[in-house]
Order: structure tokens, then sequence, then C-alpha cells
């Protein structure tokens, strides 16, 4: 079978989530065929569908090749890139052949796929402070910053702010009021940055909000649904590591006995005994915890919800009186896990957006004069870092401070730098980046000249 860019147009259906708050009419599907070669994108398949048969569909889209988030949707109900989902991976995962398309979830629809970013994600982005809080007094040239540290956090620069971890967050769908992995990673950007005069300020206050570092489920969706890799979820348990195991912030929220308990009972039993977990989260990883008065009153808060899980048998009396047993063998093997994480001297922030080697791509990038400059293994790696930063195809970024950083990308490989002002947001982009946007465009429009003006809205 050739390959999908060589196949010819075919017709695909597209199953489309239309509403608009104004008309007063409630959300319903929308039907329309179109015709386009299978390596396609989703996004061009509905710019065809609008232009050829309802020019009001409403999606929101400006670089076409996944840089500027803005075309955030679901795909056969995950989140998804438009522009970065090729119709032909599209079709294979879409119920009866059809392929549904609708607006990203946890924020309100201004028009069919078009969602408003600034009622909840960019209220969240501007809650964690997303600017350099600069150590004082500020060099006269330039901050020196470990080559490491940077590398460290690469991975939250790689974010492009396109929501889609926002939308299929299940901690934020129960409490709206979670600050977030988008907003959360972003707070780790500016908390593993040694030229931040606030770590502690800013760990302290997103460990005692209720609806901040401890409100993560760590369900992994948003690991799942980020298109760069930005892993917010492992930004959060860094966040929390940081702020309880170095920093040694006790919350008000008793999340770091919380987990404390957990991981207690599971090195304990092999399996989470979960009527001891609520006693022992306040009272401390012992049997006599639960006579803590402040777990009394956790209890009767409770009390509905263990109701509610007794009749539904999720508990049952006897299982709530006594931990669970596994075989003895398989609790040395659990035990033995703890043994070796523990024993450790010193703990590993494996940060695997940079892990690993790709010399080939080292080498080109070599070749290519690009990583000039990156001598010692510290440049080679950020170069590595920055070549495994995702981004459109055939671009490669040598500044260790990514897209986000683009007012620092005069200094000399390997040195991070200098920022004296708060960058903005989602704005800047790497002037490679920007080339590659630019050349691009030149290619010029899809087959069906729909437009390519920047950040269309229809
Ligand atoms: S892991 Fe945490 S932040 Fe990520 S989607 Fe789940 S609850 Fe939300
Ligand atoms: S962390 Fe990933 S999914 Fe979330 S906004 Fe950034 S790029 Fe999008
Ligand atoms: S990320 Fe899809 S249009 Fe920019």
């Amino acid at each position: 079978m050739p390959e999908a860019h060589d196949r010819p147009p075919q017709q695909f259906k597209l199953r489309l989530r239309r509403y608009d708050p104004e008309s007063g009419q409630a959300p319903y599907w929308d039907e329309h065929t179109v015709e386009l070669e299978p390596h396609r994108s989703v996004l061009e398949a509905v710019l065809q569908a609008r232009d050829r048969f309802d020019g009001s569909i409403g999606i929101r889209c400006s670089c076409r090749q996944a840089i500027c988030g803005s075309c955030g949707v679901r795909v056969n109900g995950e989140p998804a890139l438009a522009c970065h989902t090729h119709l032909d991976a599209a079709l294979s995962g879409a119920p009866e052949g059809v392929i549904e398309i609708e607006p990203m979830g946890n924020m309100p629809v201004i028009k069919d796929l078009i969602v408003d970013m600034d009622e909840v994600h960019w209220k969240k982005i501007q809650r964690v402070t997303p600017w350099l809080l600069a150590k004082q007094p500020v060099p006269e040239r330039e901050y020196l910053v470990p080559k490491e540290s940077m590398v460290d956090v690469t991975q939250t620069m790689a974010c492009i702010q396109c929501g889609a971890c926002v939308s299929d967050c299940l901690a934020m769908e129960v409490d709206p009021g979670f600050i977030g992995p988008a907003a959360l990673a972003k707070a780790y950007r500016f908390v593993g940055d040694p030229r931040d005069a606030e770590q502690h300020e800013r760990l302290n206050d997103l460990a005692q909000d209720p609806q901040g570092i401890f409100d993560c489920t760590h369900c992994f969706k948003c690991v799942e649904a980020c298109p760069k890799d930005v892993n917010p979820m492992g930004q959060i348990m860094r966040l929390r590591r940081i702020a309880t195991s170095d920093q040694h912030i006790v919350d008000q929220n008793n999340g770091e006995r919380h987990e404390k308990a957990f991981t207690g009972l599971i090195k304990d039993n092999g399996l989470l005994w979960e009527a001891e977990l609520l006693p022992r989260s306040y009272g401390g990883n012992s049997f006599f915890g639960k006579f803590h008065p402040a777990a009394g009153k956790e209890l009767v808060s409770s009390l509905p919800s263990i109701v509610k899980a007794l009749l539904r048998g999720k508990v049952t009396p006897a299982g709530a009186l006594k931990p669970h047993k596994i075989p003895g063998e398989d609790l040395k093997r659990v035990q033995s896990i703890y043994d070796r994480v523990e024993g450790r001297e010193e703990r590993y922030e494996l940060n695997l957006y940079i892990a690993g080697e790709d010399e080939a791509a080292a080498d080109e990038l070599v070749t290519a004069g690009v990583a000039s400059g990156a001598a010692d293994t510290a440049d080679a790696q950020v170069a590595e870092g920055a070549a495994s930063a995702p981004g459109p195809e055939g671009t490669t970024s040598t500044d260790p401070t990514g897209p986000e950083e683009g007012a620092g990308s005069s200094a000399p490989a390997g040195e991070a730098p200098s920022t004296t002002a708060p960058p903005e947001a989602g704005t800047g982009q790497d002037p490679e980046i920007e080339k590659t946007g630019e050349e691009a465009d030149a290619v010029g429009p899809g087959e069906d000249g729909e437009d390519t003006e920047k950040g269309s809205e229809g």
C-alpha cells in the first residue's frame, strides 16, 4: 500500500459539534463529507467543509504546523491539535467511520469548535506569576546559569499553550478552581530557574492553595493529551518533591502527609488500606493516627462518601477493618522497590524529554553549524535537548530556552540568556521557528486555496 502522502484524495465524513450560545439553540451535530489526501490534517478538512458547505463553521487556527497552539479540539473524543492530526489516523480511530470533532473540554464554548481560553486557561496561567522574578542585584551584563538548570526547564518551555491538558484534566472537571496542568507546568519553569528569587514563596503559595499542587489526582490524562511531551503531571510531582523534601513546606491541605500515609500503607501491606488512609493522613504513619482529633472531624465530614462507597460495594465493612493481604513473596518484592528508591543518596530527577541520545541528529546539527560552540558534553546535551524539542518537522532550535525565550536567543551557545524582563507567556517565537513559519506560508494555501491568514476564526 502506498504511503499516506502518495495516496490520491478520498472522501472523509466529518461530524462537527456545532453550538452558538448566542443563538439560544442547543448544541447539535453537523455532518459534511470532504475530499482530501489521507495525509492532510483534520484542520484542513474542517476548513474545506467551511469553504465548500457552510461558512459559519467556527474553528480557530493560525500556524497550521503545531506551533501556535490555537487549533486545539477533540477528535473522536481525544484532545488533539487539528492541524497535527492526519485524516487517515483520525479515521482509524473513528466510530462508524465518521471523524467526530468537538470543542475542547473544561472551557466554555464561544462558538462551535472555539473555546474561551481567556476564561479558564489564561486566567490560570496568570495565577502562577508566569515571569521571572529576578534575583537582585541584577548583574550588569547577564546572569550566568548552569547549563544543566536550563536543560532541566526545557521540557516546560516546549509548551505551546494549546490547552489540551486543561481540556482533559479530570481534577479540573470535578474542581474547576484547580490551578491545572498547564499553569503548574509553567510554575515549574520558574521554580526550576536558578535566576528566580522567589522559589520558596512560589512553592509555598502553590502548596498551601487547596486548589494547588496537591489537588492533582495523578490520572495521567494531561501526559497523554500533551502534543509537545511537556509531561505536566511530572512537573507537578517535581513541584511537590521540591516543596516537601527540599523546602520542608508543611501544607495546610495535608497533602504531604496524605502522600506519606499512602506510600507508607502500600509499603506495609503491598496494597492500599483505604480505611486507614484518612486517619493516618492526619495522625502520621501509625495505627494510632486515627485518634487524632482532626482525623475524627474529617471522618465525620466524609461519612456521606463512605456510606455511598459501602452501598455501591466499593468498600466492604470487613475490608475497611482489615488491610488487604498479598502473598509474602510479593510483599517482599514491593518492599524491595522502596528500599532501592529510599536507599539512594540523591534523588533522581529524570527529565525524560531530554534523556537519551540521538547521535545522528546531533551530528546533523554540528554539520549544519547550528551546534557550533557546543564544545563540552553539557553543551551537546543542550543541543540534543533543543534538537528533540517538538516543533515543525525539519526545524531545530539551538536556543536552550526554546521558543518562549526568544529575547535571549543572542546568548552564546551553552550560556543561558540574560532575562531581566518578564517573558510574555505564549508569545515570542524562536527566530528559527518564525523563519520556518514564513517558509511554510510561502508554500501557499492548501489545494482548495483556503485562507492562510494568521489567527483566522470563522
Ligand atoms: S494528572 Fe493531575 S493535572 Fe494531569 S490531568 Fe490528571 S489530575 Fe489533571
Ligand atoms: S502542557 Fe502540553 S497540552 Fe498543556 S498547554 Fe502546554 S503544550 Fe498544550
Ligand atoms: S497549532 Fe494548529 S494551527 Fe497552530
